[in-house]
C-alpha cells in the first residue's frame, strides 16, 4: 500500500470514540453496583432457566454485528443469575473471595493500559511494582531480603513451578535431558489433605501422578513428620529420588498447618528442596495475632500465596516466592533476540512459567496499599471470629466440630437424625439460604464452612446456622 492510499476507518464497534466509551462507562459502573446490591440480598445459588440461556447463546452466530449497550445488559444479567455468588456474605464456600474493591479498581487500570509484563523493557514501572509486592510479602514471611518472586494465575501455577524448581536443583541435567537424567524414579512428599492439583503438577511435570507421595496425617489432620521422614529414608534406600516436600500451611479441606520447622528439617537433612504451600492461610502472616501459627514459614525455600483467596483479590492472582531467585532465572532462562529487554535476573518471562503476561499484581498492590497490613490483620482476625462465632452456635446445636483450626475454616458433622452430609448440603443449598461445601476432613465426610468472606455480618451467621438446622 502507497503512503498516499486511504485507510479503511478503525472499525468503531471494536474502538469507539471518546464520548461513547465514557457514556459506555458510565451505564457499567451503575449497572454492576446495583447488581451487586441485588447479589448481595439475593440467593447465593444461580437461579438462571439454563434451557432458555442455551437457546438464546445459540442464537449469538456472530454473523450481524450487535449493539454494545445491550450486549452489556444481557452478559452482566447472565452473570447476576448464572453463577454461585462468591460476593454473597452467605457463601460460606471454598476460598473464592468475595473481590474487594481496590482489586477491582486494579482490573479496570490494567485492562485499559493493558501492559504486557512479560519484560521490563516494556513495563519497567508495571514490573517493579510487582516485585516490590512480592518482596513485601517475602520479607513479611521472614524469608532473607534477596527473596523474590513473581505472580502467577493461581496457586497451582505457583506449585508447579516450586516442583520446577526442585527438580531443576536436583539434577543440572533435568533442564535439557528432563526425568531421564535421575538414576531412579523420581519423588515429591506432601500429605494426604494436600491439594488435589498437586497429582495434575505431577503428570505435567513429567515425573507422573505415582511420584507423589502422599505422607499420612495425625489425629488432628496434620503431616505426621515421622512418617514423612521414614517415607523419605524408605525410598532413598529402594534407590528413589526424592527432590521436594512441600508442608501445606492452611490445608485446603481442614485448615491445618503441617509441622513447619520439622518438615523444614528433614528437606535440609536430606537436601531436598522445602516448599510451603500457604495459598490460602498465607494471609494470616498479616495478623500478628494470627501469624505465630505459621511459624516455621521462613524456613522454606519457596511458598505459594494467592492474593485471590483470603487477600480478596480478583481471581488469577497467586505467587511464587523464594530465597533462591536464582533457581527461577536457571528453571525458566530462554534466548530470544526479539524482546525489548533481557535481564535474566528481573525480566517475568526469564523466570517464570509465563510469557505474555497480565498486570496481575497491581491488585494485591492496591488492595495492600489502600488497607495497610493493619487492614489485612482486621480481615483475617474477623474472618476467624466470625468462624468462631458459627461454630458455638452449632456445638449449642449439638452438632460436632472435627477439625481444630487457627483459620477461618470448620468442619462439622450433625447430630443423631439428620441426614448424610451430601444431602444436608444439597439441602441447604437447595433452600438459596447459604453456600457450604461437602468434603472429606481425616477421613470422615464432614460440612466444611469457611468464613473468608469479608463482609459476613451477624445475620448471615443466623441464616447459615438456621439453613443447616433445617436439613434435618
Ligand atoms: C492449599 C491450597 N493449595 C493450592 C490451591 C490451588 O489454588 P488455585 O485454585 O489458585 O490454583 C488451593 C485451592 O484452594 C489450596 O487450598
Amino acid at each position: 500500500m502507497s503512503a498516499g492510499a486511504e485507510l479503511p476507518a478503525p472499525v468503531p464497534a471494536l474502538f469507539p470514540p471518546r464520548a461513547e466509551r465514557e457514556r459506555l462507562d458510565d451505564l457499567l459502573t451503575r449497572a454492576l453496583a446495583a447488581a451487586g446490591e441485588r447479589v448481595a440480598r439475593g440467593p447465593v445459588m444461580p437461579d438462571l432457566d439454563m434451557v432458555q440461556f442455551r437457546a438464546e447463546l445459540a442464537r449469538f452466530d456472530f454473523e450481524a454485528p450487535q449493539d454494545l449497550q445491550r450486549l452489556i445488559g444481557w452478559t452482566t444479567t447472565q452473570l447476576e443469575h448464572g453463577a454461585v455468588h462468591m460476593g454473597n456474605s452467605r457463601y460460606f464456600g471454598l476460598f473464592n473471595p468475595a473481590a474487594n474493591f481496590p482489586s477491582q479498581c486494579a482490573d479496570r487500570i490494567s485492562g485499559a493500559f493493558n501492559p504486557q509484563l512479560a519484560s521490563s523493557g516494556s513495563s519497567p514501572a508495571p514490573v517493579e511494582i510487582e516485585a516490590h509486592v512480592v518482596r513485601a510479602i517475602a520479607r513479611r514471611a521472614g524469608l532473607p531480603a534477596e527473596s523474590a518472586g513473581h505472580f502467577t494465575t493461581a496457586g497451582s501455577e505457583a506449585n508447579y513451578t516450586a516442583l520446577l524448581c526442585a527438580l531443576t536443583r536436583a539434577a543440572p541435567g533435568f533442564a535439557s535431558e528432563g526425568v531421564r537424567t535421575f538414576a531412579g524414579p523420581v519423588a515429591m512428599y506432601t500429605s494426604r489433605e494436600c491439594q488435589p492439583a498437586w497429582f495434575k503438577i505431577a503428570h505435567q511435570a513429567g515425573i507422573g501422578r505415582d511420584a507423589l507421595k502422599l505422607i499420612a496425617t495425625n489425629s488432628r489432620g496434620e503431616m505426621d513428620a515421622d512418617a514423612l521422614a521414614q517415607a523419605v529414608e524408605r525410598d532413598l534406600k529402594a534407590g528413589v529420588v526424592p527432590v521436594l516436600i512441600s508442608a501445606t500451611a492452611g490445608t485446603t479441606g481442614g485448615g491445618m498447618i503441617d509441622p513447619l520447622a520439622r518438615c523444614a528439617q528433614i528437606a535440609r537433612t536430606h537436601g531436598l528442596w522445602y516448599h510451603v504451600d500457604a495459598a490460602w492461610g498465607g494471609a494470616a502472616l498479616c495478623s500478628p495475632r494470627l501469624r505465630g501459627a505459621l511459624a516455621g514459614i521462613e524456613l522454606a525455600d519457596s511458598l505459594t500465596i494467592d492474593a485471590h483467596k483470603w487477600f480478596a483479590t480478583t481471581m488469577g492472582c497467586g505467587m511464587f516466592v523464594t530465597r533462591y531467585p536464582a533457581m527461577l532465572s536457571e528453571t525458566f532462562r530462554v534466548a530470544t533476540d526479539f524482546m525489548p529487554s533481557t535481564v535474566s535476573a528481573l525480566d517475568p518471562y526469564l523466570n517464570s512459567a509465563q510469557w505474555s503476561r497480565r498486570f496481575m499484581g497491581l491488585r494485591l498492590f492496591l488492595s495492600l496499599a489502600a488497607a495497610g497490613w493493619e487492614g489485612y490483620a482486621t480481615h483475617v482476625e474477623r474472618a476467624v471470629e466470625v468462624i468462631d462465632l458459627i461454630k458455638a452456635r452449632l456445638l449449642a446445636a449439638g452438632w460436632s466440630a472435627r477439625n481444630d483450626s487457627q483459620l477461618a475454616v470448620l468442619c462439622v458433622v450433625p447430630p443423631n437424625g439428620f441426614p448424610g452430609i451430601r444431602e444436608i448440603v444439597r439441602r441447604v443449598l437447595a433452600s438459596g439460604r447459604a453456600w457450604v461445601a461437602a468434603t472429606t476432613f481425616a477421613g470422615q465426610e464432614v460440612v466444611r464452612i469457611c468464613a473468608t468472606h469479608g463482609e459476613i455480618v451477624a445475620a448471615d451467621i443466623d441464616e447459615l446456622v438456621a439453613s443447616l438446622n433445617a436439613a434435618r
